[in-house]
């Protein structure tokens, strides 16, 4: 018999084979409650995500900490105090309308064309399954940002190394990793465009990549499992995508820090406390209108949400051309507090 143990926790949940029917038992028992274990709070309901993602008093880092501890005095901390998504108030109002601006720039058709003719090339190259689904999004956007053609390679192997010093999980050797890929990056960039472009574009290319290789992961297991009417109707494609997003999304939670003392939901928040926000479980809220609250909402929303669906449609669009759609599986997820990417493997390899 083939018994699958349910996730203790919103943090084991979201490497867990099946999280949902522990979300759907949050969202109807605990939609707001306090976890002694995390020591934060879970919102997990669509009313108590909608709130605490609108409240201004619900801050992207903790008033004390700024910058993680461990990476204070490296390029990479250089990096990580300019960047929209960790910043609140007017600095970020200021970065966000830049970044909107960049992003409105990126003309969907053109968008589309550049990541087709990636997709191809990377299926060419002979890239295996896994390096495409990370590899992909990052040279689609370093290309588009304008880093050189003669540079493309190298900025994709900093930014994915960057993103190591920047997930709680690493190991001590993949952190100095990150922050030496982080110099390299700050090298290249911040003479030519400032500190705060510069960071904000290795932002851009570094948002660009796990998340979307969640994105296209889970595209391709839903296709494997229920999504056999996509082969064989490619136009349904667009739609299918956005169903992933919700069902079953790379970003499964976020966090907010409280920065004083507030009732939200009726419940006393502390200046200082955490929240969980559970991403992945509000989108399944069914006392909620039909919605999702994987990229995010308010001020601190997404503003790759349009660019990642068109990279995952042409990243998709290649594996289905190429059978591998047809002919892969998963060997689990990555290791991440927050996100889920399979790990994914052509059969037969
Ligand atoms: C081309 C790909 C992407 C780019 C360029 C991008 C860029 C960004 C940026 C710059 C922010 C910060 C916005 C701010 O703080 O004001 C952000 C936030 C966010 N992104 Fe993306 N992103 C991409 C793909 C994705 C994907 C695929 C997902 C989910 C499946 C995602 C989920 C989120 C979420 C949830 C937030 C908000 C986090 C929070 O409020 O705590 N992003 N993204």
């Amino acid at each position: 018999m083939n018994i699958t143990l349910k996730p203790t926790h919103v943090v084991d949940a979201v490497t867990h084979p099946n999280p949902y029917p522990f979300y759907a038992e949050l969202v109807a028992q605990r939609p707001f409650y306090y976890d002694e274990a995390l020591k934060a709070w879970v919102v997990s309901g669509a009313e108590g995500v909608t709130e605490i993602l609108s409240h201004p008093a619900c801050r992207v880092r903790p008033l004390d900490e700024p910058v993680p501890r461990g990476l204070v005095g490296s390029a990479a901390a250089g990096i990580f105090q300019h960047l929209a998504r960790m910043n609140d108030g007017y600095k970020h109002l200021e970065l966000k309308q830049a970044i909107n601006a960049r992003l409105a720039r990126l003309e969907a058709t053109r968008l589309m064309s550049l990541s087709q003719r990636w997709a191809q090339e990377f299926w060419q190259a002979g890239t295996s399954l896994n390096e495409y689904s990370f590899e992909l999004p990052v040279y689609i956007m370093a290309d588009c940002l304008g880093i050189p053609s003669d540079c493309l390679s190298e900025t994709v192997r900093w930014v994915r190394q960057f993103a190591l010093c920047l997930n709680p999980l690493s190991t001590p050797d993949q952190v100095g990793i990150g922050k030496m890929a982080a110099e390299r990056l700050w090298e290249m960039l911040e003479p030519e465009q400032g500190e705060a472009w510069a960071a904000n574009l290795i932002g851009l290319m570094f948002q660009a990549y796990e998340a979307t290789a969640g994105l296209i992961g889970n595209t391709l297991l839903a296709i494997r499992e229920l999504g056999r009417q996509i082969l064989e109707r490619p136009h349904l494609l667009p739609e299918f995508i956005q169903e992933v997003i919700r069902f079953n999304p790379s970003v499964q939670n976020t966090r907010r820090y409280l920065s004083e003392d507030v009732v939200i939901g009726g419940h006393a928040l502390r200046a200082g406390d955490t929240v969980v926000v559970v991403l992945a479980a509000a989108n399944r809220d069914p006392q909620a209108n039909r919605q999702y609250f994987t990229f995010g909402l308010g001020g601190h929303a997404c503003p790759g949400a349009r660019a990642a669906s068109i990279i995952t449609q042409a990243a998709i669009e290649q594996c289905i051309q190429t059978g591998v759609a047809d002919n892969m599986h998963a060997l689990g997820y990555h290791a991440y507090p927050n996100l889920r990417i399979p790990i994914l493997q052509e059969r037969g390899q």
